[in-house]
């Protein structure tokens, strides 16, 4: 018998949060240390994967119908195989077995180490629970060589009562330090000048150390950057904004969803904190972090908002001033507490009141981007910039992008460099 020398092929089409693109890197990690390779597009892959996510409607319907036109590769050749993971996965499963059955693979956010065995099992749906998970190591391939993704917690127990991660990603647990920190260690000595730590709520990590011990320990690795994502309101401790005051190599940005500024939408929500208390936490990380950007997540149009809610939403963002903020309509989930809540509010009135908010923190942010102007940024770069290729791009600690002109420095390098115009969505810069 000859070995076929035609490797197989597969191609990941991700959608949804940081966790997601990471979790894609350890899909495609795994599956190349298995033997398999990377196709350019899905045309010529023998294994389609989908990393799906749920968090809103509009998320699970551009999959949806992505897959649909996926059938068709499956119509011309019956040997390719569909994998559906991540979010819609673990909570649709058998939606996604009814409306499409030629799917094969269904694999939840707990299972995606199963993917190496795709090529030689027969239909299959993994969605149960991973014990191991805190554990679990993968191969990752990263997409980038200079900033890297870090998972330390998976799942969420917050139960906020509008959201569906609970259910897709189960509760919540840590990963136990000495594997995170080995894993940034070889960051380290591989080169990368930048970690985020992935969890959806990482004050609450707990395992040997909770997250602010945590914290000290990465800081002493010698990485130029940390940064983590997301800390929830509620969790953020006094403790936690000293820490980030102390160790140098933790960016001075903090993304800090608020949700409403309604103390009885949040209550609504299940968010657990007041706006007041919020606002006093700002005003502390302000006070101990110079220069620090706080950027946002708002949801409009929650069961029950009334225009005095809203309202209240609106006086917060310009209370705050936050240097970034990413808004939604309410959408809702099946299985959620907030999806059988009565006063659900039409779609024309969610568009009207997301779209005044989205244009007055256009102005806030140009506003908190413009007192930068003159000043000088650290920045790390990423690359050519997409629309302009004798451009450069690269972030700022504080995370803003910043664009240079491109004399061919390559990805990683540091530069210092004045800024000296401010757009709504980047910064302009000089070296
Ligand atoms: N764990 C993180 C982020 C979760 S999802 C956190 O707690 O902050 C990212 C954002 O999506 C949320 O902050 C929220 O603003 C938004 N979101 C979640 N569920 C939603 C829903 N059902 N409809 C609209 N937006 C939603
Ligand atoms: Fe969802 Fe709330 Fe958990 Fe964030 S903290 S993932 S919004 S339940
Ligand atoms: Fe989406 Fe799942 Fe992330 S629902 S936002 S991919 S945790």
């Amino acid at each position: 018998m000859v070995n076929s020398i035609v490797e197989k092929t597969f191609y990941i089409y991700t959608y949804g949060c940081q966790m997601n693109v990471h979790d894609s890197e350890k899909m495609l990690g795994t599956l190349e240390e298995a033997g398999y390779a990377a196709a350019e597009s899905p045309d010529s892959a023998d294994l389609i994967i989908f990393n799906t996510c749920a968090i809103r409607a509009k998320a699970e319907q551009k999959f949806f119908s992505q897959l649909g036109r996926t059938k068709f590769l499956k119509r011309k050749n019956p040997q390719i195989k569909i994998a559906v993971a991540g979010c819609v996965a673990q909570e649709s499963k058998d939606e996604i077995r009814k409306r499409a059955p030629y799917v094969d693979f269904v694999l939840g956010p707990q299972n995606i180490h199963h993917v190496k065995n795709l090529f030689h099992v027969p239909k299959q749906t993994l969605v149960g629970e991973n014990p191991g998970i805190s554990t679990q190591e993968y191969e990752m391939r990263r997409q980038s060589s200079s900033r890297a993704w870090v998972s330390i917690m998976y799942g969420c127990n917050n139960f906020c009562s509008y959201c569906i991660v609970p259910y897709t990603r189960g509760r919540e647990i840590s990963r136990p330090s000495s594997s995170i920190l080995s894993e940034i260690r070889d960051l380290r000595e591989r080169g990368y000048r930048e970690v985020t730590l992935l969890g959806q709520n990482v004050n609450s990590y707990r395992s040997d150390v909770d997250f602010v011990q945590l914290l000290y320990e990465v800081g002493r690795i010698g990485l130029d950057r940390v940064r983590f994502v997301t800390s929830h309101p509620r969790d953020l401790s006094p403790s936690l904004i000293q820490t980030m005051a102390d160790i140098s190599s933790v960016c001075e940005h903090l993304h800090l969803p608020l949700q409403s500024g309604s103390d009885r939408v949040l209550e609504r929500m299940n968010r657990k904190y007041t706006y007041a208390s919020y606002r006093e936490k700002v005003l502390m990380i302000r006070e101990r972090i110079p220069g620090v950007a706080i950027t946002t997540d708002i949801i409009v149009g929650f069961p029950g908002e009334r225009d005095r809610d809203y309202e209240a939403t609106v006086d917060a963002i310009e209370e705050i001033g936050f240097d970034g903020m990413f808004g939604f309509k309410y959408s809702k989930r099946k299985g959620t507490k907030a999806f059988g809540m009565e006063d659900q509010i039409p779609e024309d009135i969610k568009a009207t009141r997301l779209n005044r908010l989205l244009r007055i923190q256009e102005d806030i942010t140009l506003r908190r981007n413009r007192s930068l102007e003159g000043s000088v940024q650290e920045i790390l770069i990423e690359g050519p910039s997409e629309t302009d290729h004798d451009m450069l791009m690269g972030r700022s600690r504080t995370n803003k992008i910043v664009t240079i002109r491109n004399d061919g420095e390559q990805e990683g390098a540091m530069l210092s460099v004045k800024i000296h115009r401010a757009r709504h969505h980047s910064l302009d810069g000089r070296k």
